[in-house]
């Protein structure tokens, strides 16, 4: 008899296939840390405050990456706006050339009112965001909730409801639904009015590969994942339930598994957030429920995130795009106010699952933390405190690493 009879492995291929890849990950991301290692990632600041943030965001990279030997290689780059005025262009071919020579893209915002009077197509957001996270296939968005008990005054919620400050995560799909559903039309009618067309779609395919990012990342936290739709209303609602269900029920049966409609989870985050772990949706959902989660937790400053696919980096980790989740804050760009928070910590997200560095990104994460815990605050999050600019915060950060 040997020690591990076959019979208590139940799991079938494709789960060894994926636990295989987990642990080859792991074992390639700690085998990296090394003295030599180069990071090799496009920066692509953007607009309005996007390179405001995106300067600092730098700085702490550097600061934070340097005593351990690492060397960051990035090339910046015109994206959305800042491309259209370099080379008319929001998403210049050599722009796309450096982030597919990349391991990783660093991004700002783009967008704003000086490039909103542009056909719709060739705004920076549509004609720049939309098609870079189509053409790594970064499908999985990966946005955290969190809110330091610190913050609690930040939040519009009463601290009554978040004592303990809030701790989610929303996952959400981003590469297919009613963003990329064809056709996308506006036509004119016979008697003079116009008829717009957009066009929600999925298929299993694209909701079981969710499911999947959904699942890992619950059992790395409680274990729980709500999914939310509309399947009350909507026919790509009644799949994304069915699929989930069937999904979970044969891959994840220990994970706890609940579904709500998308009405009640934007007025359940507002009543308890902290009634959720991982939030799980597909791309529109998400994108309003994600800014949802960054004002109750204080500010969509602090709203990192990471967008991921299905290509390997040189590293052999998930090539991503790592953006703060707001946008360019055309109202307070260019006075140095903006919270760089939320760069920095799409910054630390991309150290973790592009280069493998999960001890600096904490140490970053930390010093975020610290340096908040310690009273520095931009405006947004200042609330009555004293608040400092930009640099100082970024600085804040620095000397807390
Ligand atoms: P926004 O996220 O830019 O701003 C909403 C509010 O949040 C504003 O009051 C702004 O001042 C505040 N805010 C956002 N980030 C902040 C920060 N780092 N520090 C302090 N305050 C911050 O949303 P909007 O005003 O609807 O959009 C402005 C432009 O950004 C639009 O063109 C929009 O399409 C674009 N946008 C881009 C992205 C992106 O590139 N990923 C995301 C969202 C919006
Ligand atoms: C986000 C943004 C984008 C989105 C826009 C700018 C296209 O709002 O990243 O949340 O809707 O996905
Ligand atoms: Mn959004």
């Amino acid at each position: 008899m040997t020690a591990y009879p076959s019979a208590t492995f139940w799991i079938n291929e494709v789960e060894v296939e994926m636990i295989a890849l987990a642990v080859f990950s792991i074992f390639k991301a700690y085998s990296q840390q090394s003295m030599s290692k180069i990071l090799k990632f496009a920066v692509l600041p953007g607009d309005y405050i996007g390179p405001e943030v995106m300067e600092v965001a730098l700085d702490v990279l550097k600061a934070a990456t340097e005593p351990a030997g690492i060397k960051l290689e990035y090339e910046v780059a015109p994206v959305g706006g800042a491309g259209i005025d370099a080379h008319g262009k929001a998403l210049p071919d050599s722009t796309l050339k450096i982030c597919e020579d990349a391991d990783a893209i660093l991004f700002g915002s783009v967008g704003g009112p000086k490039w909103e009077k542009l056909p719709p197509k060739e705004q920076p957001e549509r004609a720049a965001l939309l098609p870079l996270r189509k053409a790594f296939s970064l499908f999985a968005n990966i946005r955290p909730g969190f809110l330091l008990k610190e913050l609690t005054d930040a939040s519009p919620l009463k601290t009554e409801r978040i004592p303990e400050g809030i701790d989610i995560v929303c996952i959400r799909e981003l590469t297919g639904g009613i963003y990329f559903g064809q056709p996308k039309t506006t036509e004119t009618l016979e008697n003079g009015s116009k008829r717009a067309l957009d066009t929600m779609v999925y298929t299993t395919d694209e909701i079981e590969r969710i499911a999947e990012v959904a699942a890992i990342t619950a059992k790395g936290r409680g274990n729980k994942v709500c999914s939310v739709d509309k399947a009350n209303v909507l026919e790509t609602s009644v799949l994304w339930r069915q699929t989930v269900i069937d999904y979970f029920q044969k891959n994840h049966p220990e994970i706890e598994l609940s579904h709500m409609y998308v009405d009640n989870a934007a007025m359940q985050l507002a009543r308890d957030p902290n009634q959720f772990d991982v939030l799980f949706t597909e791309n529109m959902f998400g994108d309003i429920l994600s800014d949802e989660m960054a004002v109750i937790c204080g500010s969509l400053g602090m709203m990192s995130s990471a967008s991921l696919g299905t290509k390997q980096n040189t590293h052999g980790l998930p090539y991503g795009l790592y953006e703060p989740a707001g946008g360019t804050a055309p109202d307070i760009a260019g006075k140095g106010i903006a919270n760089p928070c939320a760069q920095i910590l799409s910054a630390a997200m991309m150290l973790e699952y592009s280069f493998g560095e999960p001890e600096i990104a904490n140490k970053i994460r930390n010093a975020v933390k610290q340096a908040v815990q310690d009273g520095t605050r931009t405006g947004d999050i200042a609330f009555g405190m004293d608040s400092v600019g930009t640099k100082a915060m970024a600085d804040a950060i620095v000397a807390r690493l």
